[in-house]
């Protein structure tokens, strides 16, 4: 997720058992520019964790060099985007435009599989269509396949509907039904709890699931669901004393890794994703929004969670909106 799947927030979902992580989308023009802000953000994860590389575009060459510097950083696999509905995106006619150009984006992911070293998967992330009236997500993820598509996600929202309405589970239980079965599908779309995970896997047949938005402030997720898998009960949302730990772990992975001058910024966004949905939350949110130090924004952060321990509120049980 552009301006989230950083180093930080992807080491701290991997401490907490996610099986794969992979970077925000980066442009293959800005990459094979030398384009200094999107390189910085093709970062291998620490400890030689397994990571894929996300790239988008519309032109072969470019895609192909974008790919082969992702496997130089040590990816396990390329993603393309294809399902971007953002309008500075879309209006290069890249990411979801090009499910409306199912012909180009199978050029594109051949162009790809062949700079990619054999053993390292290519894969498509798409969305279930453009509009309503054109829900081709079937069709289309069966032509990235035969293209050389090692796997294919899907985001159960058209285009049109960006981020609105509910991501449609039966589009993609059609890919799943339509896409040979060695070919694994990843379902994604509003999995916030361990029961969307499970409902997720159930209704559709998907073999894996991707988590977006669910995990913001919330990396326990993986750990419930991961749990769950092994036939354990889920140990539930965190106490305040360990999301305070988490916090301060993922404030010390921003704090050796951002950029100096993007450090406040992002680590008021850290405050913001781990303190959503607790008592008074907007209220630290303003305080910390307001500084411009990166220590007092820590602080004050770490003063909040202290607080609510004190006051006895469980992080997990209590949310309030
Ligand atoms: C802030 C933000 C940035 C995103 N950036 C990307 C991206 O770079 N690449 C991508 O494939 N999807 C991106 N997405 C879409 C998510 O990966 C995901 O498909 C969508 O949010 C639905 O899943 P969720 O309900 O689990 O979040 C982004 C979403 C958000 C909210």
């Amino acid at each position: 997720m552009a301006a989230v799947t950083d180093l930080p927030f992807r080491t701290i979902c991997e401490e907490m058992g996610v099986g794969l992580t992979i970077t925000e989308f980066l442009s293959a023009h800005a990459l094979t520019e030398g384009a200094a802000k999107t390189i910085d953000k093709l970062t291998p994860s620490l400890h030689g964790r397994r990571f894929g590389v996300q790239i988008f575009g519309r032109e072969e060459e470019r895609m192909a060099r974008a790919a082969e510097m992702a496997v130089d950083i040590g990816a396990s696999l390329v993603d393309i985007n294809m399902g971007c509905p953002a309008k500075r995106v879309v209006a290069g006619a890249c990411g979801s435009a090009l499910m409306r150009e199912p012909a180009l984006a199978q050029s594109l992911v051949r162009a790809v599989r062949s700079a990619v070293p054999e053993h390292l998967p290519v894969t498509v992330k798409h969305r279930s269509g453009w509009d309503e009236r054109h829900l081709n997500a079937p069709e289309f993820a069966v032509a990235m396949v035969e293209a050389g598509a090692a796997m294919i996600t899907v985001h159960g929202r058209t285009r049109v509907q960006g981020f609105s309405g509910r991501a449609d589970r039966a589009v993609i239980a059609a890919v799943r039904a339509a896409v040979p079965s060695e070919i694994p599908v990843v379902g994604n779309g509003d999995v916030l709890t361990v029961d969307d995970y499970f409902a997720m896997r159930e209704q559709t047949g998907c073999d894996a699931v991707m988590i977006g938005r669910g995990a913001l402030g919330n990396p326990w997720l993986f750990r419930s669901i991961n749990e769950r898998l092994q036939g354990r009960s889920d140990p539930g949302r965190p106490s305040c004393d360990e999301r305070a730990r988490v916090f301060d772990r993922h404030v010390d992975y921003i704090s050796a890794h951002a950029p100096p001058k993007k450090l406040v910024h992002e680590l008021r966004k850290a405050v913001a994703w781990y303190t959503k949905g607790l008592r008074d939350s907007a209220g630290v949110r303003e305080r910390a929004f307001a500084l411009m130090d990166p220590l007092q924004v820590k602080t004050i952060a770490q003063k909040y969670f202290r607080d609510l321990s004190q006051l006895g509120v469980d992080s997990g049980a209590q949310p309030v909106a």
